[in-house]
């Protein structure tokens, strides 16, 4: 089946009780045993499993190719699930712009625990030396957040592979739609739900996708259970309903992205635009083997530096100046100021959520903000 019915069809299913052609939302946290002791519906408890989640997960697993989806309160619990998952000592590689929050969970909550290196994964010779017989992990991002860089999939998969190290990929800018890191051989995939699949920015949510339902997902699927942070059956009805859209939602976003990304990157006071789209973009060659389109997302820098930077956003009308990304509504944001100190964000810089008004309205209003 093609991803548009992929996304309306895996997440429901016509109740049998009722016939009610969407699915009713299970609020119980508790299921009847029959008088023998066993589970007939197989579902126990909702921290365990519950009918909301299982399809959600369902849709999810699909939608990325892959055998089996855990999902999570967060994308930052789907992040630290993979994290509690690995043996104390292991070392992991990620990169040296990972989004931050997980950056920070990595070095303020496994410090002692977990070994790690902040590297640029795809400078092959920096990737190899940091390599060690402990490196258990390679976590990549691409596009990465919010510096847009691409990562070669490919290429650090077939490194780690003939290391026996496992590779995961944050793949929440692109989504399925655009992207799919298991058909590239990646073990596993993560995304923060609270982005496009929510699509409008009123759920938190986050969720990993398993190539093959091994030990290391058994582990994993023991964080989620045993750790409980999990969805609740509202919010897991929430995303299924809004990942119905989601093929046709990412049209609208990466095309108006690209018409956005062209038009800033002839204004005078833009220095430069990321977006991988772009062909002046340095990677989108990579962009252009591994992404079947660019994604919503976009990053520039402005003329005049950090002042002009913050000057702009609060001339801006259309775009509000929030964090997050992946709703119907642009947003805008002085990425640098919400990183903290060791941000490799650049001071002008601002990061851009494309949304899905009318990419004129967008444009006449990036001009009157500019002057
Ligand atoms: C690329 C990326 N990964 C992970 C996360 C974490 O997701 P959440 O905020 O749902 O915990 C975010 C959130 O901004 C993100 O942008």
């Amino acid at each position: 089946m093609k991803i548009e019915t992929i996304a309306i069809h895996a997440g429901n299913h016509i109740d049998e009780t009722s016939k009610a052609v969407i699915q009713p939302i299970v609020l119980s946290t508790t299921f009847e045993r029959a008088a023998d002791g066993t589970y007939p519906s197989g579902y126990i408890y909702s921290r365990s499993g519950n009918p909301n989640r299982t399809l959600l997960e369902n849709v999810l697993a699909k939608l990325e190719g892959g055998a089996d989806a855990a999902s999570f309160s967060s994308g930052n619990a789907a992040g630290m699930a993979v994290f509690q998952s690995l043996l104390p000592g292991t070392h992991i590689i990620a990169p040296d712009d990972m989004y931050h929050g997980l950056r920070n969970q990595l070095k303020n909550l496994f410090a002692g625990i977990l070994t790690f290196d902040f590297i640029d994964v795809n400078n092959t010779e920096v990737l190899q030396n940091h390599i060690k017989p402990e490196t258990g992990l390679i976590w990549i991002e691409t596009p990465s957040n919010p510096l847009l860089k691409i990562t070669d999939i490919k290429k650090i998969v077939e490194i780690a592979h003939k290391l026996g190290i496992k590779v995961a990929c944050d793949n929440t800018f692109a989504t399925p739609i655009c992207q799919q890191p298991l058909a590239l051989d990646t073990d596993l995939v993560m995304h923060s739900c609270t982005k496009y699949f929510g699509g409008h920015s009123d759920l938190m949510g986050g969720v990993l996708i398993t190539k093959e339902k091994n030990d290391w997902w058994q582990k994993i699927r023991q964080v989620q259970e045993m750790g409980g942070a999990i969805p609740s059956p509202m919010d897991c009805y929430m995303l299924t309903r809004s990942i119905k859209t989601l093929p046709y939602r990412m049209r609208g976003h990466v095309q108006n992205a690209q018409l956005l990304a062209e038009f800033l990157e002839k204004h005078p006071k833009v220095e430069r635009v990321m977006y991988p789209g772009l062909p002046s973009h340095p990677q989108h060659n990579i962009a252009k083997q591994q992404m079947t389109s660019f994604g919503g997302m976009l990053s520039f820098c402005v003329n005049g530096g950090a002042d002009e930077a913050k000057r702009v956003i609060n001339s801006l009308r259309l775009f509000t100046q929030a964090t997050s990304l992946g709703g119907v509504e642009s947003l805008i944001e002085h990425r640098a100021s919400v990183e903290g100190p060791d941000t490799k964000t650049p001071f002008n810089l601002l990061r851009v959520s494309v949304g899905l008004e009318h990419i004129d309205d967008l444009m006449a209003d990036m001009s009157q903000a500019f002057g």
